[in-house]
């Protein structure tokens, strides 16, 4: 589906993000390992969280819905099935790495296959060291899924130092530590989003700047009761919009506001943005506010490295905002995102490109000459499949001169399957 945007004047009213497809995702998943009935409300509606309910399924889970609630009952980590087929993770790269660690930890025979985005990002990150837990992993060039695993020998917990600020890798590693008689313990020197910590209230020592994160068999996993909030990621895309549109007042409710996921909040903030938190409180293992965002003047900014993964999923909104702040911006040390479900720098050069934008494109970043008073003719914009490049398109979009349209948007929904709706709301 290509889309047809007008531009617009100003973004006005209230929504409420979709729910967070991390924490979805980590909500079905440990629901699998509970040995009972999770009930879950407010479970993400988007494809990756779809694609990963299926997939625990597969593997024994019995999942039910009512009036809004899933209730999910789980096998526990003995009961975990071989599945009878693949196990189809679709576009989502936390399935295929959270999975891989619980099918190694149980010890069944399995195999993760994707879509053509999946296929052709590295899973080398978690093959090898789940290899050197006991894993036998046949994967396409060594690299890429389909992975077929399985495991012979017993389970080695062992003591990982996260080569990259990953929570995939990180999550995959507990994931397989929970099943093991021995602490597998992670050690993270720069933090990542802490959803599967949090959740899984696993022990966490601190060494100086490092976290050491165990988990083995001892754990107890517990239900997962309870809501899950708004998705920080998809308000991100409004928090921009609202600072960008003159005369805008968006009320994003219920919003995740992990201090592992916000960082674009205080960026935006260094930029010159004006925030307003109401209703500031705790769903389950994670704070939540409603996010009141206004129009803003914007600054240019520097991203520190260490902030990197913390807002590694709202660069791409992050440079549309870049574009419009007085100034030259630097996002560098973020090769990560060449690895994302494009390769999300040159997805970004290229939407940048589609308007005139004045920036020069680096292998581990982006530099943004920005303007306040830059303007454009309405563009075709290329979301190559990507749902967050379409989204920050749509974004940017609305500041045309002239309608624009946003090639293949459909993807939006991988993540937020009622954005083009809340536009409309908005708008
Ligand atoms: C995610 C972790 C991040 C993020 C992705 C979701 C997660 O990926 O970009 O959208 O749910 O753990 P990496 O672990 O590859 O940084």
């Amino acid at each position: 589906m290509d889309k047809k945007l007008e531009p617009v004047l100003s973004l006005n009213g209230s929504i409420e993000p979709p729910a967070d497809k991390s924490i979805s995702q980590r909500a079905a998943i440990f629901s699998l390992l509970h040995d009972g009935v999770s009930e879950v409300k407010n479970y993400s509606p988007a494809e990756d969280p779809q694609s990963t309910l299926r997939c625990i399924q597969d593997l024994g889970a019995k999942v039910t819905e009512d009036g809004g609630v899933l209730f999910i009952e789980g096998t526990g980590r003995n009961g975990i099935q071989a599945p009878d087929d693949d196990l189809d993770c679709g576009n989502s790269g936390t399935a295929m790495r959270l999975l891989s660690g619980v099918i190694t930890g149980a010890g069944v025979t399995a195999r993760l296959c994707g879509d053509s985005s999946l296929t052709s990002r590295t899973m080398t990150r978690i093959i090898e060291p789940l290899e050197q837990m006991g894993a036998h992993i046949l994967a396409r060039n060594s690299a890429y899924a389909p992975l077929m695993i399985s495991r012979l020998d017993p389970l080695k917990p062992m003591n990982f130092e996260l080569p990259i600020p990953s929570a995939q890798l990180k999550s995959c590693m507990l994931l397989a530590g929970l099943f093991g008689e021995t602490p597998t313990r992670v050690i993270e020197s720069i933090p990542s989003r802490d959803h599967t910590e949090r959740l899984l209230r696993l022990k966490i020592e601190e060494e100086g700047d490092k976290r050491i994160i165990h988990a083995s068999r001892e754990d107890q996993i517990p239900n997962q009761n309870y809501t899950i909030p708004g998705d920080f990621s998809a308000a991100a895309f409004w928090m921009v919009a609202g600072c960008l549109l003159p005369q805008s007042e968006i009320r994003l409710e219920n919003t995740g506001m992990n201090p592992t996921r916000n960082a674009l909040l205080h960026l935006l903030q260094q930029m010159g943005a004006s925030f307003v938190l109401e209703n500031e409180r705790t769903e389950g293992a994670e704070p939540v506010a409603d996010i009141v965002v206004r129009t803003s003047d914007l600054r240019a900014i520097n991203v520190p490295r260490n902030m990197m993964p913390n807002c590694i999923d709202e660069l791409p909104i992050l440079a549309v905002a870049m574009v419009f702040a007085e100034g030259v911006s630097v996002i560098s040390g973020a090769e990560e995102l060449r690895h994302k479900e494009t390769d999300r720098i040159m997805a970004i050069a290229e939407m940048l490109r589609s308007i005139g934008a004045n920036f020069k494109e680096m292998e581990d970043g982006l530099e943004i000459y920005g303007n306040p008073d830059f303007t454009f003719e309405g563009a075709t914009f290329k979301s190559f499949h990507d749902h967050r490049i379409a989204m920050a398109s749509a974004v940017l979009a609305l500041k045309g001169e002239s309608p624009s349209t946003i090639l293949d948007a459909e993807c939006a929904a991988v993540s937020y399957p009622n954005f083009w709706e809340h536009l409309e709301v908005l708008s």
